[in-house]
């Protein structure tokens, strides 16, 4: 009887180590994906918000997230770690539309107070033509960083001119209208989140 419960742990072990290759999507004879993809391991990352966008359109996540969609949170007024993270996002965009994989970049404040639409117009229209800078109350951001699991925080900083920094998690999520399909960690860069986007999509079925 211990043996066949064994047997079991070890075959369920099997199982779980094969879900978790599976999710960060290498199978044998695959090429591993690049370092900075995560695996998602089934966790709850996205849900449903209701933002302003940076032309102060009232936007819900469903209509935001209506195809394939790079998302990103962060603020304006970031000193280095978002302008670079963005700036990746729009190089992925595209040389994915080069393939012709449309994928929309989204960049989510979590510094409302200062990135008003307008704020965000300057940002974002800099970055990407079809960027997407979305705010809102602070409540409404919460709502929307919560269900991404993003963690950020207000750091004072009272001797600089810009009053105050956010600490904040630096993400890019893959996300399709039924959930999301990619997480990925700083350190990619362009070529390779465009390369891993591409195989995530040609995965479900998106290709150019
Ligand atoms: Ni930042």
């Amino acid at each position: 009887m211990q043996r066949i419960v064994l047997s079991l742990a070890a075959a369920i072990s099997l199982l779980v180590i094969a879900a978790a290759l599976f999710l960060v999507g290498f199978g044998p004879g695959e090429r591993p994906a690049p370092q900075a993809a995560l695996a998602i391991d089934g966790a709850d990352i996205g849900g449903p918000f209701t933002l302003v966008d940076h032309t102060g359109a009232t936007r819900d996540s469903a209509e935001v997230i209506d195809g394939p969609t790079l998302i990103y949170f962060g603020y304006t007024f970031c000193p280095d770690v978002c302008p670079i993270d963005s700036q990746i996002m729009a190089e992925a965009v595209d040389l994915l539309a080069e393939q012709g994989v449309e994928v929309t970049p989204v960049f989510v404040t979590v510094d409302p107070v200062r990135d008003t639409p307008t704020e965000l117009g300057y940002y974002v229209e800099a970055l990407h033509p079809d960027m997407v800078g979305l705010t809102g109350s602070e409540a409404e951001v919460k709502t929307a960083a919560d269900a991404y699991k993003v963690y950020y925080s207000r750091v004072e900083v009272p001797e600089s001119r810009a009053e105050y920094l956010m600490n904040h998690t630096a993400y890019t999520y893959l996300m399709m209208p039924d959930g999301i399909a990619a997480l990925y960690r700083r350190g990619a860069s362009a070529a390779e989140l465009a390369a891993d986007v591409a195989r995530v999509l040609a995965e479900k079925g998106v290709t150019g």
